[in-house]
């Protein structure tokens, strides 16, 4: 599966979310996440990402593994994204941020 990581929080520019062939976003208020149960590993989301926010599995640093259980858990308790939205409004300031994990809305 692919997984969306911390870098998305606050900024959800959702460029993702448009060449999913099977639909697998899902969205919080602050943060998008990829149903693994649904992701067919096709990797076109990961290029479109503008803040580079979405991995591969295969390739998630130590301490980016966590978001693999973070997606899959908030997957299931999201409603699925499927068209695009405005980013959120201060986007560009929270793609300069680091350590967002606590600004999450679950
Ligand atoms: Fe969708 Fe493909 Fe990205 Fe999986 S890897 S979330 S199937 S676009
Ligand atoms: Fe988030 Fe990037 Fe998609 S910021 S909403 S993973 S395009």
């Amino acid at each position: 599966t692919y997984v969306v990581t911390e870098a998305c929080i606050g900024c959800k520019h959702t460029d993702c979310i448009q060449v999913c062939p099977v639909d697998c976003f899902h969205e919080g208020q602050n943060f998008l996440v990829i149903d693994p149960q649904s992701c067919v590993d096709c990797g076109l989301c990961e290029v479109e990402c503008p803040v580079d926010a979405i991995r591969s599995e295969s390739e998630l640093k130590p301490e980016q593994q966590h978001f693999l259980a973070l997606n899959a858990e908030l997957s299931q308790n999201w409603p699925r994204l499927v068209e695009r939205k405005p980013a959120l409004p201060n986007a560009a300031e929270w793609a300069e941020r680091e350590n967002k994990l606590a600004y999450l809305i679950r």
